[in-house]
């Protein structure tokens, strides 16, 4: 399936100079939907999943469809102060400034292995600063998995080099 023909390109949002890449028209096909899930289940079918770790607020749509499908739990990253019960907490940088992403102390332990999906990864700002949340815990990443990948942006570098990366689309 062509997936790129679903995803739509909004030039100058949020701010002037970034071309926006929409999955809000691929969620709301349904063909298109349900591609995605399976070809991303597939992906990760054997790799003996626990948990799906999905980043506020994107990765919420993909993470629970795919934990589902995968037999897994599903565990929300979230931004700082959303998480109501004790959290591990870990900056990351943004293009201006920094922010804070956060996990449920008791959501992970050490034997777990996890998924770690998101609609997108640019610098892989998000996606690195989860996965040192979840080497906090001294749990196994077992993969990550994208919708889209800004390869320009080079975000693979932000990962674990010894760790499957699976993108569905490439800009
Ligand atoms: C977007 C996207 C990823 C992140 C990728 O989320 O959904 O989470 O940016 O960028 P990076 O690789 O440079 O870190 P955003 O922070 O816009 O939040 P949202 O999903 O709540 O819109
Ligand atoms: N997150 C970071 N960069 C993005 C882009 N170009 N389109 C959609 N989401 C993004």
């Amino acid at each position: 399936m062509d997936l790129k023909s679903l995803i739509r390109d909004i030039p100058d949002f949020p701010k002037p100079g970034i071309l926006f890449r929409d999955i809000t028209t691929l969620l709301r096909d349904p063909d298109g939907l349900r591609y995605t899930v399976d070809v991303m289940a597939d992906h990760f079918a054997d790799a003996s999943i626990d948990y799906v770790l999905g980043m506020e607020s994107r990765g919420f749509i993909i993470g629970t469809p795919l934990a589902y499908k995968l037999g897994a739990g599903f565990i929300p990253v979230r931004k700082a102060g959303k998480l109501p019960s004790d959290v591990y907490s870990v900056e990351y940088a943004l293009e201006y400034g920094t922010d804070r992403l956060e996990i449920h102390q008791d959501a992970l332990h050490p034997a777990s292995r996890v998924l770690i999906v998101d609609d997108l990864i640019a610098t892989g700002g998000t996606a690195g600063a989860t996965a040192q949340l979840v080497q906090q815990v001294g749990c196994e990443i077992a993969g990550f998995g994208f919708i889209i990948e800004l390869t320009f942006l080079e975000g693979r570098k932000s990962l674990p080099s010894d760790v499957p990366i699976v993108t569905l689309v490439q800009y």
